[in-house]
């Protein structure tokens, strides 16, 4: 069956007639998805390699989570943060303790997470470092990706999620990611935060030269200037530690958390920090209705819950070292469209010297869900809770297409 047979066309018509056009979906209807698996309405079964963009680290549907969001839901939902509730003390006290971190403000979104991120770095600038208002500077990294507002389009340097969106926020200033002597030579009065994903996971997948991350911390401890990682893909095991940043001991000043923050199952994200940074924020600086709300809160303490009872980094480690070596297994001479495979735990990249859509679309065929990274890569973050079984599945398939 090809992929185009998939198509259940009258869910075609009605996203093409009411959907703005921000998305072009394959033409595949995922109607039921359990663990790795999804399956269309056809009832024909995919193994997901993509996992919504790192999102479904603990698999789709973990019956751990679905258990407690469905007792929640007949308990509390929603109070504002005006107001206390049991959940959301208890989880921040949670993703603190896993973290090492002091304390946290939750959010909804990965880049309302960079929003805050952004906000609590200028407050503190201003405040604690005496920068003069108005002048912050934070670097960013080439390559870098911290979501689609406008000010985390403003950090981009993709012009592709730029153009026609200005003005756009200033006060970033770019350097090459992996190059510590450039974040040398940027740094100066008014830089507040060196702001990066320790591993880039959307602009191609980029791990940095060993050390840089040990490096970073340094220099930004030595310069007075907070040091923000953006783990909201890197984090909760998805490398093969809990954060990434955990692989050289350079531990943030600023942690941002999302996607599998919600388990796959609600939109959770969160910034940590200390007590003395975030001391820089008042009541009323920050904050948004729906965050920190008692059933994003519940899900959020199960999502962890599963990520530690279930050693996920550790597998993420032990299986991304296998799946790496598998597809080293697979043709790599000169008339191979494969040129490299890249990546750490179970964020890998099989980077083709050709376009890697039509291999999307063949493994789509063969029954495995995956996306285009950088126009060249084929993805696979696949969720961590995968077995050798299916590792064995994705195996066979790429050898049919690459061996
Ligand atoms: C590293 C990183 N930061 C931020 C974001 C934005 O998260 P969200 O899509 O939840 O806004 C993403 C999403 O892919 C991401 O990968």
């Amino acid at each position: 069956m090809s992929a185009t047979e998939t198509v259940n066309d009258d869910f075609f018509k009605l996203h093409q007639e009411f959907s703005a056009p921000i998305y072009q979906p394959y033409p595949v209807v995922f109607a039921k998805a359990e663990g790795c698996w999804f399956w269309d309405k056809k009832g024909k079964q995919y193994l997901d390699v993509f996992a919504c963009y790192s999102t479904l680290n603990q698999g789709h549907r973990h019956p751990k989570i679905i258990e407690v969001i469905k007792k929640q839901l007949d308990k509390i939902t929603l109070t504002s943060r005006a107001y206390l509730n049991e959940e959301v003390p208890i989880f921040l006290q949670e993703i603190c303790r896993i973290s090492e971190m002091e304390q946290a403000i939750p959010m909804n979104s990965g880049a309302e997470a960079m929003e805050t991120a952004i906000k609590v770095a200028r407050k503190w600038g201003y405040q604690m470092k005496g920068v003069r208002r108005g002048k912050a500077e934070i670097i960013v990294m080439e390559n870098n990706f911290h979501g689609r507002t406008v000010t985390t389009v403003s950090c981009s340097t993709v012009d592709k999620f730029k153009e026609g969106f200005e003005p756009l926020t200033p006060g970033f200033v770019v350097v090459p990611f992996g190059d510590i002597e450039a974040v040398k030579r940027a740094i100066n009065n008014n830089t507040v935060a060196v702001l990066l994903e320790p591993i880039q996971a959307v602009n191609g997948i980029n791990v940095p030269p060993e050390g840089y991350l040990h490096q970073l911390r340094r220099v930004t401890q030595e310069q007075g200037v907070l040091l923000i990682m953006d783990e909201i893909q890197t984090g909760l095991g998805r490398t093969g530690r809990l954060f990434a940043w955990q692989w050289e001991e350079a531990k943030p000043d600023i942690l941002c958390l999302g996607k599998a923050l919600g388990g796959g199952i609600y939109p959770l994200s969160a910034v940590l920090s200390s007590r003395e940074i975030f001391s820089a924020l008042n009541p009323g600086d920050h904050g948004s209705t729906l965050a920190g709300n008692p059933l994003a809160a519940a899900v959020g303490l199960a999502a962890l819950k599963v990520i530690e009872e279930e050693s996920l980094a550790e597998k993420a480690e032990i299986t991304g070292k296998y799946l790496l070596e598998e597809l080293n297994k697979l043709n790599l001479s000169p008339i191979s469209p494969i040129k490299k495979i890249k990546g750490k735990g179970l964020l890998i990249g099989v980077e083709l010297t050709v376009e890697a859509e039509p291999y999307i679309k063949k493994l789509l065929d063969l029954g495995i869900v995956s996306l285009v990274v950088e126009k060249n890569i084929i993805r696979f973050t696949p969720p961590l809770i995968i077995n050798e079984k299916e590792v064995a599945y994705i195996v066979e398939r790429m050898s049919k297409l690459f061996g």
